[in-house]
């Protein structure tokens, strides 16, 4: 079930409006993701924009082309060729996953070398204390830490919650049931999964902060920076994170006040389709239409062909009309379907008549899927999406197909069991109408929030005591020893007297005895 758009606008943008106060000021603000994807600066255009609104500027170093038009906004891009994640083959990373992470422990350390000596961010560099706040995307931008010393900062979590951030804000996850960053367990978790939980927990952080990955970022860092305290050192003095997850949608989690969930911030109501676009998917009738994309990472063209085969005969197949974001020309393509390079997206997904969508499984296509309530067929390729695709089933939105077990028959009956059965809608309409459920919208969340920083000048008391903790002291190591040593030492000193008690007593009766045996 579909909500029409316009009384959610009111809902949701109309409560917004009217409950933040008017800035004292106009900031300015410095947002820094030089390491990313054009998902990743997804996550940031929608707090950017919200603040830009605001009156506040906004400056924006990147990875990519500018793409906001907003005056308020001025963007960089460093254009250095070392992460540039559009146009990688994906799949390959599929048979070999080692893949993604080699590429991370070659790309960090070379950006670390070349960053500060590109003129842009150099000039960024030497007048950040202009800043009033700076912004920083946590995953994989350590190297721009030291725009970070002794300046009030934020960081936007974009895949949501990640254990071993939290760890560094004082909130240390329990692996008994809370997932790692990549990879999730059916819950409740039973003996063998919460072990393997907890090495993940533990593996993960230890992997990428002290062995493979940071280590020849730190070195390439300290040798332009000798005087600068360490990555992790100034990582800990974040005045707070921006989730990009809700727990409707990736499940309770015990929060810190500085960790605040602003998911699905990026989704808002469908707005009217292009003519076209709309009299293809009305004129699907009440079989409806199947939309296939695979984001803006995994370019449908870089599919393998035999894949593809597979989804042109499946959709031969089947009596829905299909959407196709797909790059280039394809022949041999049923009249059912129709092909684009780009695709408004989430008015598509907003559409009433639009029965399933079939998505790689990013976070921000599965947010959008629940935001709009459209079920899904989630076939994941990499990194987090796995995980996501299984949310996706265990949550009852839609079920999840795995690329090596794909066969055009498992393509149709999965495609028709999510048409056919309503369950899949019926969650989704629930889930759907609990995200949307909130008192204020996440977008005005990330600006209070971001603004609550700067006022209070990075905010002290939001922080957390355990974050000042070493693991040790977190974990009562130290304590738990202690207490062990105590009960030793009561235990031998106990044992001391009770023995020499024993030998006063008894010790007296045998000599005693043995006394009158010789008399
Ligand atoms: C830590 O954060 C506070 C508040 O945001 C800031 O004033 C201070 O300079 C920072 N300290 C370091 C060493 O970066």
């Amino acid at each position: 079930m579909k909500i029409p758009a316009p009384a959610f606008v009111l809902v949701l943008v109309g409560v917004a409006c009217a409950e933040l106060a008017p800035p004292e000021r106009s900031y300015k603000i410095l947002m820094l993701l030089p390491v990313s994807s054009k998902s990743h600066r997804n996550v940031f255009m929608p707090v950017a924009e919200g603040l830009a609104d605001r009156g506040h500027k906004i400056v924006m170093l990147a990875n990519n082309p500018p793409a906001s038009k907003h005056p308020n906004i001025e963007e960089f891009d460093h254009d250095l060729p070392d992460f540039k994640v559009e146009g990688m083959d994906l799949f390959a990373t599929r048979a070999d996953p080692s893949g993604v992470f080699n590429l991370f422990q070659k790309a960090l350390p070379e950006i670390a070398k070349k960053l500060y000596k590109v003129p842009v961010v150099k000039e960024l560099y030497d007048r950040r204390k202009e800043f009033d706040v700076v912004v920083i995307d946590h995953m994989f931008n350590e190297v721009v830490y030291p725009f970070a010393h002794e300046m009030p900062f934020i960081t936007i979590a974009t895949p949501g919650m990640d254990s071993r951030q939290s760890a560094v804000l004082g909130n240390v996850l329990n692996p008994a049931y809370a997932p790692s960053l990549m990879k999730s367990y059916p819950l409740p978790m039973g003996m063998l999964h919460r072990f393997l939980n907890a090495v993940e927990h533990i593996m993960s952080a230890v992997n990428w902060r002290h062995l493979d990955v940071l280590p020849p970022v730190q070195k390439e860092i300290s040798a332009q920076f000798p005087d600068l305290p360490s990555l992790l050192d100034i990582e800990r003095n974040q005045s707070l994170t921006l989730l990009n997850s809700h727990f409707t949608m990736n499940g309770v989690l015990p929060l810190l006040p500085s960790q605040v969930e602003v998911g699905a911030m990026h989704c808002r109501p469908g707005k009217p389709l292009p003519e076209d676009l709309e009299s293809w998917i009305s004129g699907a009738g009440s079989e409806g239409v199947v939309y296939f994309s695979l984001g803006t990472v995994a370019q449908g063209h870089s599919m393998p062909k035999k894949y593809r085969d597979m989804f042109v005969e499946a959709f031969k197949k089947i009596k829905q009309r299909v959407i196709w974001k797909y790059e280039v020309e394809l022949e041999g393509i049923s009249d059912n379907v129709l092909m684009r390079k780009w695709l408004p997206q989430q008015d598509i997904l907003a559409h009433p008549n639009v029965k399933v969508f079939i998505t790689h499984g990013g976070l921000l296509s599965t947010q959008e899927s629940f935001y709009h309530s459209t079920p899904v067929l989630a076939v994941p390729i990499f990194g987090d999406q796995p995980k996501n695709g299984l949310n996706i089933q265990d949550s009852g939105l839609g079920l999840m197909l795995v690329w090596e077990e794909l066969t055009v028959d498992l393509i149709v009956n999965s495609l028709q069991e999510i048409i056919s059965n309503p369950k899949y809608e019926t969650t989704a309409a629930e889930v759907q109408s609990s995200l949307r459920d909130q008192p204020d919208s996440p977008k005005d969340r990330a600006v209070f929030w971001t603004e609550y920083v700067i006022r209070h000048k990075g905010a002290p008391r939001l922080r957390s005591p355990a974050a000042k903790l070493s693991w040790v002291e977190y974990l009562m190591l130290d304590v738990l020893l202690a207490l062990h040593v105590a009960v030793f030492v009561a235990l031998y000193v106990l044992r001391r007297v009770l023995g020499a008690i024993a030998s006063r007593v008894f010790g007296s009766q045998t000599t005693g005895k043995k006394k009158k045996k010789r008399e």
